[in-house]
């Protein structure tokens, strides 16, 4: 039977719409041989929003992405839009599409390949074997905080002004979350703030307990300040299971814990808003790299980051766990194989294109899937 699940594409600026494509194929390759066909909308946002619209996310867009199963974006911004206004720059389409569908709660999965473990700038005994998931708040803290702004001074000098806060309901939705996940892995949350230095931090570290010790007392909980955790990651990365953190730790902390794994190309994430009666969230699934200009438009872009991204939207959104699998091992048999795009090309392994990882990738699945 076909399920005609909604999903909107959108893909964005830089290397968005050619890591895109690889999807589009895999998508077709579900339609033609697992009978799992989609049905897909596109639009745009970001900087591309920008130059046909004026604006970053346009309310039809915003409209298209609140009546869908789920959302795929390639990645957002480049120089061309550097002097437009801040609140219209090319990220403000993302962060708006994050607050106005309430995607309070980031997943991004750190995992080392095998056949990976010598891309590492870390040593191979460090990291292999590695799997952590960083759980970053994502609709609050000083990504959104008020006041905000940049005010002149009567003597005519500036001041730049950005507000971390963060609420007892905001603290607890994301802290579920992980501990939900934690559960189902090594059970195990490490929590990470500043409570030594801001308020926020220190109300964080007290209302994670409190969630704990009332809903999750099985589940082992420790806390850690942003600073060490940072250290701690290039340390002993496998300590970890779960991490759950703040909007602009979890920023910076999970483009540590990616490249730990060898390359930014390769690590997918999901947004997910809470849960509907039916046990549904509104969710958003896009690569953790960026629009990378400096290669856009020629064909180098690794896209597995984006096509996990997918795989993630099949297992969270739309219970396809058998094709997320899949898509997994697909992976995991052509990098095995040797095919490598720049990002972690090695000594001995074959050098490709954006398009001929997308080839391997789908011959793969046809090779997995008999
Ligand atoms: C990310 C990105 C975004 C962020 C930017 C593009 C606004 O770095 O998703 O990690 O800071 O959240
Ligand atoms: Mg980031």
């Amino acid at each position: 039977m076909a399920d005609k699940k909604k999903l909107l594409i959108l893909p964005g600026d830089g290397i968005g719409p050619e890591v895109m494509r690889q999807v589009k194929r895999i998508i077709d390759w579900l339609d033609r041989k697992r009978g799992i066909t989609f049905d897909v909308q596109e639009g745009l946002v970001g900087g591309i929003s920008i130059d046909h619209h004026g604006v970053p996310l346009t309310d039809a867009t915003l409209e298209m992405a609140k009546n869908v199963d789920a959302i795929l974006l390639g990645a957002v911004g480049g120089p061309k839009w550097d002097g437009v206004a801040f609140e219209q720059r090319p990220e403000a389409g993302l962060l708006g599409l994050r607050k106005e569908l309430g995607l309070f709660a980031n997943l991004r999965p750190a995992v080392v390949f095998d056949a990976l473990v010598e891309s590492s700038t870390l040593k191979a005994d460090v990291i292999r074997g590695l799997n952590i998931l960083i759980v970053r708040e994502l609709t609050g803290g000083v990504y959104f905080g008020e006041p905000r702004g940049i005010e002149t001074l009567p003597d005519g000098s500036r001041r730049g002004v950005n507000t971390q806060v963060y609420t007892t309901a905001e603290i607890h939705r994301v802290a579920r979350v992980a501990f939900e996940l934690a559960r189902k892995r090594q059970n195990k949350v490490c929590s990470v703030e500043k409570a030594n230095v801001m308020e926020s931090g220190l109300l964080w570290r007290q209302e994670v307990t409190a969630l704990r010790d009332a809903e999750f007392p099985d589940v082992e909980l420790s806390h850690m300040y942003a600073d060490n955790c940072a250290m701690q990651l290039l340390k002993n990365p496998r300590q970890f299971d779960v991490i759950v953190t703040d909007n602009l730790f979890g920023d910076i902390l999970s483009d540590e814990a990616a490249m730990i794994t060898g390359s930014l190309g390769m690590l997918p994430s999901a947004s997910l808003g809470l849960a509907d009666a039916q046990g549904v969230r509104k969710a958003m699934y896009e690569p953790v790299h960026g629009s990378a200009p400096d290669i856009a438009g020629r064909d180098l872009a690794n896209p597995i980051a984006t096509l996990l991204s997918f795989a993630m939207a099949l297992r969270y959104s739309f219970d396809h766990t058998t094709e997320a699998d899949l898509i997994e091992s697909a992976v995991k048999s052509v990098l095995n194989s040797g095919t490598r795009t720049a990002d972690i090309m090695a000594p001995g392994m074959a050098r490709c294109s954006t398009t001929v990882m997308g080839d391997s990738i789908v011959r793969s699945l046809d090779k997995l899937a008999v």
